[in-house]
């Protein structure tokens, strides 16, 4: 996050760990895991149109995404090509055409600037920078951690906040469920 050359040595570590984990990686969820990720979304607003899940491994967030807000195109991005199988596996025929998974690093992404109304996060890793430049003005950013500060990829609200905050992000709302945590941000109209 802090450093793009040390993440170009980690990342084909990172994505060689969750291609190994991915054929089991659901099983590991508890019942509640999403409920923060869950609390969050029902506080988006408007309806997002577009949408884009960063770190979506096997998709759980990006489909939670298309069920509830059925107008919206989702797209979930992920490093590791073993969970995006995972998750093309679980997409029901019914979702298929608003939800597409594609393999991408979310600290430099395809996507150009201002495309989406959302940038949603479950349990992982934020690239700033990205996601305030895929956001279209007035767009929101979520970040959920399924454990709270026990969540292996964690990171405080204080430092989404302050980070956030220096990207021109101006409204902030924190939630608690299950046994996590999950933080909403509204990216400035003139962003
Ligand atoms: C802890 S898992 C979370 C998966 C899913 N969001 C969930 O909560 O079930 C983190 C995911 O982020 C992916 N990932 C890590 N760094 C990434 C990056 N820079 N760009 C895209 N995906 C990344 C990993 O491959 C992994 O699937």
């Amino acid at each position: 996050m802090r450093s793009p050359r040390l993440w170009s040595v980690f990342r084909p570590l990172v994505r060689k760990q969750f291609d190994v984990i991915a054929p089991t990686w659901d099983t590991l969820r508890g019942p509640d895991s999403f409920a923060p990720f869950e609390r969050a979304l029902d506080a988006v607003s408007p309806p997002p149109a577009r949408v884009l899940d960063l770190g979506t491994g096997t998709g759980e967030g990006a489909l939670a995404i298309a069920r509830l807000y059925p107008e919206a195109e989702v797209l979930g991005v992920d490093l590791a090509p073993a969970m995006l199988a995972e998750a093309e596996r679980k997409t029901p025929p019914e979702l298929r055409e608003r939800v597409r998974f594609e393999q991408g690093d979310a600290s430099a992404l395809d996507q150009p600037d201002a495309t989406f109304d959302l940038v949603s996060h479950a349990n992982m890793i934020p690239f700033f920078d990205e996601v305030a430049r895929v956001l279209k003005p007035g767009g929101q950013a979520l970040f959920a951690f399924s454990m709270g500060a026990g969540t292996p990829i964690y990171v405080p609200a204080e430092r989404l906040r302050s980070e956030l905050g220096r990207r021109g992000f101006t409204e902030f709302a924190e939630f608690a469920a299950g046994n996590g945590t999950a933080l909403l941000a509204r990216k400035g109209d003139r962003s």
